[in-house]
């Protein structure tokens, strides 16, 4: 840290900052990394078989599997749903990429429900009328750490006996009237993407169930469809969760909720400073969710602008996502056009993510918020 007040004033702060964090849990990590070497066993050991233990139980389910990323863990639990070929997914339009490009992947077609303007989560009310024969699952997107409004959307599912998959992705922890996700749907997927609040050092993901059954088949869909060694009972790949990086979640899994606290108490204090201010809107947290600010997104009319003064006064901001999926290129075929999902695409004009890490500094705070706060006014 600089000795001169003023330099220090002057610093960049960045959106997130994984060398505060490993600043402080340095030594926890090499030890993880050191049994796992002295055991020499990498794949599908005792690291992988307790973290999935840890996670399930975290999140109130029964069954854990890991897989190698959030991506993974989206496409083979759609597998699990059944979805295939020419079949049908109903899934938010603003989301990163992985949410629909796993359906893609299944040879399926993504099928967009507007957001919620306020939560950014889709909309129950939207879901009847994207439903057709051909609809064999709903995706749902807990985003920026905030659950979906998953009553209606259970209701509606079980109306039409269609599984509900969460995209937990940005989400563990956070909580919808007194659970958690991943216990909220049928199946959960989540990202331990270096950057999520619960990050690995690499890929990894993981899939939770309270069906006994789902979670024996996902075992085998990810590792080739293996049902005993060298028998594949149908096509599979590549898809497990390797030693070392469940051995470093396992230890940040024990700093999870540490963690969550300073993010809830740093976006308390955010949105103090936002409270007043006409032209910013802060994030929404309605009763009886628990909201784990994986992002700290504010909106405001000139964002383009605003990320701009920021990147001016070296503070890091990102926009999470500019272009919904619907007017992806990667979805063009669809034929879908600006207009259809309105909500979807006025958030994407107008979100901003503000730096949001644990180790974020009341000092550094204060200065994002007024530089935020100086912009709306002015
Ligand atoms: C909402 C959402 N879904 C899916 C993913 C994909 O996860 P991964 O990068 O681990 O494949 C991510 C994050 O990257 C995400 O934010």
């Amino acid at each position: 840290m600089s000795a001169n007040p003023l330099a220090a004033s002057y610093s960049p702060i960045p959106q997130f900052d994984l060398a505060a964090q490993f600043a402080v849990i340095g030594g926890e990590i090499r030890d993880a990394v050191e049994r796992v070497l002295a055991s020499q066993q990498f794949i599908l050991g005792r690291e992988g078989a307790a973290l999935e233990e840890e996670v399930a139980r975290f999140c109130g389910v029964a069954h854990g599997v890991g897989v190698g990323s959030g991506t993974d863990a989206l496409v083979l639990a759609l597998r699990s749903c059944g979805v295939g070929v020419g079949d049908e997914v109903i899934l938010p339009p603003f989301t990163f990429v992985a949410t629909g490009s796993a359906v893609s992947a299944l040879g399926a077609k993504p099928v967009f429900a507007d957001i919620n303007p306020t939560s950014y989560n889709i909309d129950a009310a939207q879901l009847a009328r994207r439903t057709t024969p051909r609809t064999r699952a709903i995706v749902v997107v807990h985003l920026y750490g905030l659950a979906a409004d998953m009553d209606p959307i259970m209701a509606f599912a079980r109306g039409r006996n269609l599984p509900v998959v969460e995209d937990a992705a940005q989400a563990i922890g956070a909580g919808y009237k007194g659970r958690r996700t991943g216990s909220l749907g049928d199946v959960a997927c989540f990202s331990f993407y270096p950057t999520k609040n619960l990050g690995a050092c690499g890929d990894a993901g993981m899939i939770v169930t309270n069906s006994a059954q789902r979670a024996e088949r996902l075992r085998i869909l990810r590792n080739h469809g293996q049902t005993e060694k060298y028998v594949s009972s149908e096509p599979g790949w590549n898809g497990r969760l390797d030693e070392m990086q469940a051995a470093i979640l396992r230890v940040k899994l024990r700093h999870l909720a540490e963690w969550q606290r300073a993010r809830q108490a740093h976006a308390a204090e955010y949105t103090r400073h936002f409270a007043q201010i006409p032209g910013i809107m802060p994030p929404l947290v309605p009763e009886g969710y628990e909201h784990v600010f994986h992002q700290y997104t504010v909106r405001v009319e000139e964002r383009d602008k605003l990320q701009r003064l920021l990147s001016e006064k070296k503070i890091g901001s990102a926009v999470y996502y500019p272009v919904p999926l619907h007017l992806q290129p990667l979805y063009a075929a669809l034929g879908y056009k600006e207009g259809d999902f309105p909500h979807a695409e006025h958030a994407a004009q107008e979100v901003l993510s503000l730096p949001m890490f644990p180790e974020l500094r009341p000092a550094q705070l204060t200065r994002v918020a007024e530089a935020v706060t100086e912009f709306v006014r002015h």
